[in-house]
């Protein structure tokens, strides 16, 4: 696979019997960068010194996924799969290998979503955004919800490969967890279903990253019940307004409460934002926080009821009052962005959250501090029910840089706060290993590196097993059976297995 220039124009020459030449871009033409660009959440994974792909495929349907995936083996030309476009370090359109010539496959026009009311389920293109499919759910029934993340615009085929975490996990679980089936094109080009691909490796693209056992193309998925009203409201603490007590405080109750209701925490320009989802009416959620968690003095007036939908544009845009064809919108804003994050099992002291806050959160580059509480569902899964192990910490900790300014200078010092505050919290977060949430892809912890023509299984295990725990070595059992040639493969790809193991 050193896929020299010639290997590249045999690889677009073998396309063009399969896809239309319409929809394959090669760099130097303006559609290139415009389908590069499209949907490139970090600038950073742009920046001079990160490779580009020698092609883009705009595929429309299966067949192009299939040719593409036959064509690249043929003609030794790797592939990445491109969804939403969110991955943290833009592993899925950019290589940190400067010799390496690569195409992406562009899935953002495979986004059907089709519906069974009846089932209450849907099968969901890999190229569809969440918000996308969050609108579609509730125009569907209003008492449909999907469990996943925050953000309208992240994809959903890298989003429930990865897991998929969200207001409504401590309910019902990750994303991953509500899939039924899926469509994967192998990396011998074939379509196969559940009953097709086997439970192997129907396991590892829930959650272990897909990116390393081929290409999904749709999901099928299970909706969840919730009420037509839920209640949500935000709540923000200065320092001198106890924040410091409220979040140490706020670490032993978060994972206890009711099911019903998620409740985090953002702390961004030095205010403690404590944002709650409650399936529920307002009546019932002050009763609960007046129970639980009487100290944060929440009342009816911070109450804003509407439906779930809305409060899915709530928490991310921080007000409901927007039309929903806002999560329809494909394109949020693009910005420069590192983040790091951990899992909390025991709570961090008051005393060494006064030091974070003195030390790190007055700085100007501080990033947005965000503490997601587990427990309620969550909880009660078995850490290898899906490759996603985390399930048994009160809750996780992610720090979320972003800029829009480009330069060394802003970019050192962004990096040097994360990993200060990173270095900083080791007494207190996961350890033997550090436990990290695949979603939350950090290039920091490791990279693979080849042993003849295939991925070190042992130099993959520093990086694997923070993500994975004990599941690692399952994943790269399931990866020797299905792609043993390591074609689908990145710098955080999961290897094959070796034989001896
Ligand atoms: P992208 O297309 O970049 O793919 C990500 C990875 O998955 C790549 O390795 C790619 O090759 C692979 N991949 C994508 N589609 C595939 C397919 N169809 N088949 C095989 N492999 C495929 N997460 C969370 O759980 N909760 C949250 O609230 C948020 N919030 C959030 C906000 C913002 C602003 C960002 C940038 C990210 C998040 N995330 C998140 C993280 C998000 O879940 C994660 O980055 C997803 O992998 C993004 O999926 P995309 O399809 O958008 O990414």
């Amino acid at each position: 696979f050193s896929s020299a220039s010639s290997d590249v124009d045999a690889f677009i020459g073998c396309l063009s019997t399969s896809i239309p030449c319409n929809l394959v871009k090669t760099p130097g033409t303006n559609s290139y960068s415009e389908l590069l660009m499209s949907t490139v959440q970090n600038l950073r994974a742009v920046l001079p010194g990160t490779t580009m792909p020698v092609v883009i495929i705009a595929v429309t349907e299966p067949a192009h996924v299939q040719a593409t995936v036959v064509c690249g083996r043929r003609h030794s030309v790797r592939i990445r799969t491109r969804s939403g476009g969110h991955d943290y370090e833009g592993l899925s359109y950019a290589s940190l290998n400067p010799d390496e010539h690569f195409a992406v496959l562009d899935l953002a026009e495979l986004r059907t979503i089709d519906i069974d009311v009846a089932r209450s389920e849907a099968w969901v293109g890999s190229g569809a955004t969440i918000g996308e499919l969050y609108y579609a759910t509730a125009a569907a029934n209003q008492t449909f919800g999907f469990p996943a993340g925050n953000c309208p615009t992240v994809g959903v085929g890298g989003h429930l490969s990865g897991g998929g975490f969200g207001a409504l996990s401590r309910k019902y679980g990750l994303s991953a967890d509500n899939v039924l089936d899926a469509v994967v094109v192998d990396a011998e080009g074939r379509l196969l279903n559940r009953s097709t691909m086997g439970e192997a490796l129907f396991w590892a693209i829930r959650g272990g990253g897909a990116e390393s056992f081929g290409v999904v193309v749709s999901w099928k998925v299970r909706f969840v019940p919730v009420p037509e009203t839920v209640t949500v409201f935000s709540i923000s603490r200065s320092r001198n307004q106890s924040a410091v007590e409220l979040i140490t405080r706020w670490q032993l109750i978060a994972p206890v409460l009711p099911r019903d209701l998620y409740l985090r925490v953002l702390v961004q320009n030095q205010q403690a934002a404590f944002v709650a989802l409650f399936l529920g009416q307002c009546g019932r959620l002050v009763d609960t926080m007046r129970r639980y968690f009487p100290d944060l003095g929440m009342t009816e007036q911070d109450c804003q009821e509407m439906s779930w939908v809305k409060s899915t544009i709530f928490g991310y845009f921080k007000t409901a009052n927007l039309p929903t064809e806002v999560l329809l919108n494909r394109t949020g804003t693009n910005y420069f962005l590192k983040v790091k994050s951990d899992h909390v099992r025991q709570l961090i002291p008051r005393q060494a959250w006064e030091n974070i806050w003195d030390k790190w959160l007055e700085k100007p580059e501080a990033a947005r501090v965000m503490l997601d509480p587990y427990g309620g569902f969550m909880g009660t899964i078995s850490p290898s029910e899906t490759p996603f192990p985390h399930r048994n910490y009160i809750y996780q900790l992610e720090l979320f840089s972003s800029w829009f300014e480009n330069g060394t200078e802003t970019l050192e010092k962004r990096l040097s706060w994360l990993r200060g505050v990173h270095e900083d919290l080791t007494p207190y977060v996961s350890k033997n290993p550090r436990a990290v949430y695949a979603n939350y892809r950090d290039i920091d912890l490791g990279t693979n590196e080849l042993e003849g023509n295939v991925t070190s299984y042992e130099k993959a295990r520093v990086w694997g097993e923070k993500y994975f725990k004990g599941n690692f070595e399952r994943l790269a059992s399931v990866k020797s059976k299905v792609d043993p040639e390591d074609f689908f493969r990145n710098e955080q790809s999961i290897p094959p297995l070796p034989a001896e193991k």
